[in-house]
């Protein structure tokens, strides 16, 4: 697929912006602070509803309408996908004199929900802060995994912002109870089903994902890696989704699969995730009751780099940390063509200074495989010739972008 215009107003710095988009390799050049990342920012708002670095909405409207009667801001699409052409736009609406802004999100025109929007545009955004995936936070790893999956799954969108409302009300019902003590076996077994119904599906999904990931990733690495270490992805969930635990006797039935112990993670499926989750979370209650909260569960997922059997988030060097985190991110775009039948548009903010020239090649190598990348810079002089004859460049300066001259560009 490919976007091949993008209107943006009011949006961040950019007060006006139209700017046809290509297929093929777009670099857009401009030094700091001009508007490089609020670009890709504002296609991956489009793609996904949620701005990949924005604490709130509102701070993606452009300060200088902010204290106008009637502030908004708007991003709008035109995506070309194998089947037809997507008009997809979103609005920010000042809400009733609260200084917040609510969305509206339309595709063709029509009113939706922000849900809806999911999975039309595809993406895969590498920032320089991925760069750092291996040594970040689990938050930051399991936001990797979510935002790869939503694109793909629309249920697992579903699953999980129901997953993020259930586990708040579990943990109010929880602190609750530390507080002011009392018994709440019922009420709690209440919440325990509802966390487990959609729990069960993050938890498979995941699962799921990260075993695919693994499969393309240690190919990718072994080029990047020069062929002599083997990457292994490993998932590392809070519990163990394929066994009971040890001492399970829970008043919940526990399917026939989870007494065969050891489940193979690769087959794990929603039901037996589904009986364990529920099982363990039983089995926990007391922790849980003293805490004053869930101690597992997705939310205290994690995602795990190996090399053998080095973990290395801490026997990693910077280097192969960031070898392994470019591979599990052009391994995300292979999963997603495989998956969706179309290629993930591939926006690369900044990158390349980041890394070193051995990584460089690696990517540059990778960019025109994919449909459609838009890549950002301050710097040509990371760019072979090669790509820069075959490019389409533009130069952003101060939230406006002009062409670089182009030979023979063609407009998709
Ligand atoms: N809501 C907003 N309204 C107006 N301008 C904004 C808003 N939010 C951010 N900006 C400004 O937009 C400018 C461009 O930001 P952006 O992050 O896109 O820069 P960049 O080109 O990626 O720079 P760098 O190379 O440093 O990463 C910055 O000066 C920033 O302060
Ligand atoms: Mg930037």
């Amino acid at each position: 697929m490919h976007l091949r215009h993008l209107s943006l107003t009011n949006f961040r710095n950019y007060s006006r912006l139209e700017l046809n988009l290509p297929l093929g390799v777009t670099i857009i050049q401009g030094q700091n602070a001009q508007g490089k990342s609020n670009l890709l920012e504002a296609i991956v708002f489009l793609a996904t509803g949620k701005s990949p670095r924005a604490g709130s909405d509102s701070e993606l409207v452009n300060w200088l309408v902010r204290d106008e009667p009637y502030p908004f801001a708007r991003a709008a699409a035109e995506v070309v996908r194998a089947s037809r052409t997507e008009q997809i736009d979103i609005t920010l609406l000042p809400n009733k004199g609260n200084g917040r802004f609510r969305k509206q999100v339309r595709i063709h025109g029509v009113n939706k929900r922000a849900m809806d929007l999911v999975g039309i545009m595809l993406t895969v955004l590498f920032r320089p802060e991925d760069v750092d995936l291996v040594s970040g936070s689990p938050s930051q790893r399991r936001r990797y995994l979510d935002i790869a999956l939503c694109q793909m799954e629309p249920a697992y969108c579903r699953a999980l912002s129901h997953y993020q409302k259930v586990l708040a009300q579990r943990n109010a019902l929880l602190r609750n109870l530390a507080e002011r003590g009392g018994d709440a076996g019922d009420q709690l077994r209440y919440w325990d089903e509802k966390l487990v119904e959609s729990g069960s599906l993050v938890v498979a999904r995941r699962q799921w994902l990260i075993n695919e990931l693994e499969k393309e990733a240690a190919l990718i690495h072994l080029d990047l890696s020069g062929g002599v270490e083997r990457l292994h992805l490993r998932y590392l969930p809070s519990f163990d989704p394929g066994q009971q635990p040890a001492s399970a006797r829970t008043p919940y039935p526990s399917t026939q699969v989870l007494r065969e112990r050891g489940v193979a993670y690769a087959e794990l499926s929603v039901d037996q995730a589904r009986a364990s989750f529920l099982a363990h979370l039983y089995a926990g209650r007391s922790r849980d009751l003293a805490a004053g909260m869930t101690l597992i569960g997705p939310h205290r997922d994690d995602l795990g780099f190996y090399l053998g059997e080095r973990n290395l988030r801490t026997y990693g060097s910077r280097g192969q940390q960031r070898t392994a985190a470019l591979a599990s991110k052009l391994a995300e775009v292979a999963i997603m063509t495989r998956v969706s039948g179309e290629s993930p548009i591939l926006l690369l903010d900044d990158v390349m200074s980041e890394l070193d020239a051995t990584r460089r090649r690696m990517l540059l190598e990778v960019i025109p495989t994919v449909k459609q990348a838009i890549v950002t810079t301050t710097d040509w002089d990371y760019f072979s010739d090669d790509i820069l004859t075959r490019a389409y460049r533009l130069h952003v300066h101060e939230g406006q972008i002009d062409e670089v001259e182009n030979a023979g560009t063609q407009m998709g």
